[in-house]
């Protein structure tokens, strides 16, 4: 590799979703040098309509790191949800269960523009349309990411690699066999999501249990609205005209002196739902953090905060480490994630578990058990304080 095709920085940051911009602009914040190397082209990254709820402790530090003007402009403040089953409502008031705190509606490409604008205003280095990223010597104390940019191969020395390139990425393969241990759930169903053009028909986010399945009414702006409905994990979304959709969002969605109002639908998909970990989430000088090493089912909206959570600890790490070579926060930083991680996975799995429909529950009874524990989640003030903490999230997690 000639000379000029080599570069050096301190950490190398495979993937510019939510978590490699976040751990780019903590760093850039406390002055640590890094360069991220993106697969897709802008215009792809901004574009890709992912989850859109955010934490309280999410919306401060996107605040207290300076992109959170537009969001705290444009964002909707939610104090609470709806839980729907039964054909009934039953609000959940997040204020009140958890002293005032609440969550803000703000979609995730938004996140990801706003973090985008900052770190190209600052002018850190930010790679798009990289190809053939792959880490190398991250047992040794020297570690790279070869790549392919503009038809010349490169290499990024480094002294740490962050692998922040989501489920697909390249960084959680190029860790030795043996190291980690991968534990997964797949359930039997996925989501349809689509984005209409239209005001949203509630004010809250509503979670709706039905007999022929789960449907969640969520929204973007006062003037999108986005919905999901339980479906085939492998669904062909051929098989989904638009008035099939709504048809079959009005029957779940049927409730008393409340209906779902429609538009132009302008953006149709399908989502598997998996839970997936794998531990340790670091090995030699590579740091795993997001989806890279972790997927929540989309149920509790925890995906975003998560991989927000997971940097913010590994930056405060690095940033220790660098400043005075003392490598406690470096060396426990997995440590410190998982209690977090394994508490969100609960979270996701509960709710996945309490409103999707089971294709092998023949005779109804996991539909009477999500009855039962829906009725005591909307009348007991513990159990609706288990929902509500565990939704705007927790705050200190023993263990994390
Ligand atoms: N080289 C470079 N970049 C890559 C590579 C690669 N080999 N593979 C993947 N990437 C990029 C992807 O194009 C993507 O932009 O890494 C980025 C990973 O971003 P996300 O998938 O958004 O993952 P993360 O930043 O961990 O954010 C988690 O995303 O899936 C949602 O619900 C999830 O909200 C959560 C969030
Ligand atoms: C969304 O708005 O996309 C959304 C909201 C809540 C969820 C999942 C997705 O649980």
């Amino acid at each position: 590799m000639s000379a000029e095709n080599t570069t050096r920085t301190q950490v190398g940051i495979v993937g510019a979703g939510p978590a490699g911009l976040v751990l780019g602009q903590l760093l850039h914040l406390q002055g640590v040098e890094s360069v991220i190397l993106e697969a897709r082209d802008r215009d792809y990254v901004e574009g890709r309509v992912r989850a859109g709820v955010l934490e309280q402790g999410t919306v401060d530090l996107l605040v207290e790191m300076g992109v959170g003007e537009r969001l705290q402009r444009e964002g909707l403040v939610h104090h609470g949800v709806e839980l729907r089953f039964g054909g009934r409502g039953h609000r959940i008031p997040f204020d009140e269960l958890t002293d005032g705190r609440g969550i803000t509606i703000y979609g995730q490409q938004e996140v990801v523009k706003d973090l985008i604008a900052a770190r190209l205003e600052a002018g850190a280095p930010l790679l798009f349309e990289v190809e053939d990223v792959m880490p190398e010597g991250i047992d040794s104390d020297q570690p790279s990411l070869r790549y392919r940019h503009d038809g010349q191969e490169r290499e990024l020395r480094c002294d740490v690699i962050a692998g922040c390139d989501g489920f697909h990425g390249v960084c959680r393969p190029a860790v030795p066999d043996g190291v980690l241990t991968a534990r997964e759930h797949i359930y039997p169903f996925g989501w349809l999501g689509i984005l209409a053009e239209v005001e949203p028909s509630s004010d809250e986010l509503i979670y709706c249990h039905h007999d022929r399945g789960f449907a969640l009414h969520s929204m973007r702006s006062p003037q999108l609205t986005r919905l999901y409905l339980q479906c085939e994990p492998d669904e062909d979304i051929a098989n989904w005209p638009d008035e099939r959709i709504w048809e079959e969002l009005q029957i779940r969605f049927e409730c008393e002196g409340w209906s779902l109002k429609e538009g132009p639908i302008v953006e149709k998909g399908v989502t598997p739902m998996r839970s997936f970990v794998a531990e340790p989430m670091q090995h030699g000088r590579l740091l795993l953090a997001g989806d890279a090493v972790h997927i929540v089912p989309a149920t509790g909206a925890k995906g975003l905060n998560l991989a927000v959570a997971d940097v913010r600890v590994m930056a405060e790490a690095l940033v220790k480490w660098f400043s005075t070579g003392d490598e406690t926060l470096l060396q426990s930083y997995s440590e410190t994630c998982l209690g977090r991680v394994w508490a969100a996975q609960h979270f996701a799995w509960w709710m996945t578990t309490m409103f999707h429909r089971h294709p092998s529950d023949e005779d109804g009874f996991m539909a009477r058990l999500q009855r039962a524990q829906l009725d005591y989640v909307c009348s007991s003030r513990a159990a609706a304080t288990t929902l509500a903490e565990n939704y705007v999230g927790l705050k200190k997690v023993s263990g994390g």
